[in-house]
């Protein structure tokens, strides 16, 4: 049998922070081994410390959000499990190794690690799930190239199906999801946009510009032929990305 993971429980599990909120909306993040001596690890993240009116008003919504869309996902390698709810105030889901993408070299991510991003986006969509929020510091990633989407308090939950209005706010949010995953390839593999995600960056935005003309240079440099390795690839890109940005 499982052990049962209560507020009491956890309170006598040693912890180590991971991320301290340094603002009053954000939730703490601790890591803990679970099950005991079991070697693996769980993540507590938590509004306790939290004014009341925020946690009531605000905290405990994101944790349900967050909740909902990883049962939702819970069968999607790259999405960590839901493993309890302690209590209204915290969620505990698994620990998945990696560094957050923001923490890594332009040119060290390769566009393979990308195209994983962009299948767990896609198998979310697929059900429904729009994440929200899918910025560089909410993609976790480790040197062997495994790819975890965390931070799903600001997913939305609309399910296979989508009459009327419904849908026309799943496609709404779908594009953000959209858009956020062509700036994340734009940055770490540019050549790997697709029509419709040069498309999601046309706002006329100083992005949009650079991807543009980065873009030409590639076509022009590679002729649409493949590089060699991942690696050849990710210095070529990081070497256009910064001749773009100098134009
Ligand atoms: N399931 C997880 N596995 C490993 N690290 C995690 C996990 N969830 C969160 N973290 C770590 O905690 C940090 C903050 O968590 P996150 O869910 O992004 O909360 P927020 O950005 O709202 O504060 C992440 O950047 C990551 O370093
Ligand atoms: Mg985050």
């Amino acid at each position: 049998m499982k052990p049962q993971l209560t507020r009491r429980r956890l309170e006598t599990l040693p912890r180590e922070a991971l991320h301290i909120a340094r603002n009053a909306t954000k939730a703490d993040v601790y890591r803990f081994e679970w099950p005991p001596d079991s070697s693996r690890f769980a993540v507590l993240k938590e509004m306790r410390a939290r004014p009341l009116w925020y946690r009531v008003l605000a905290g405990r919504w994101f944790l349900r959000r967050e909740q909902r869309a990883l049962r939702a996902l819970k069968d999607i390698e790259g999405v960590p499990r839901v493993i309890a709810r302690p209590d209204a105030d915290s969620i505990v889901m698994e620990w998945r190794a990696g560094t957050p993408l923001m923490e890594w070299e332009d040119g060290a991510v390769s566009p393979q690690s990308l195209e994983k991003v962009a299948r767990i986006i896609a198998q979310s969509h697929a059900r429904g799930v729009v994440h929200g929020d899918l910025h560089r510091s909410n993609v976790l990633l480790t040197p062997d190239g495994d790819v975890t989407l965390i931070d799903w308090a600001t997913a939305g939950v609309f399910g296979p199906r989508r009459g009327g209005a419904k849908n026309w706010t799943f496609e709404e949010w779908r594009a953000l999801d959209v858009r956020a995953l062509a700036k994340l390839k734009a940055r770490h593999a540019p050549m790997g946009l697709s029509e419709t995600e040069l498309a999601a960056l046309s706002s006329g935005s100083k992005l949009y510009r650079l991807v543009r003309g980065a873009g030409f240079k590639i076509r022009r440099l590679f002729g649409h032929r493949k590089a060699k390795s991942p690696d050849e690839t990710a210095a070529q890109y990081r070497r256009l990305m910064e001749e773009a940005s100098l134009d």
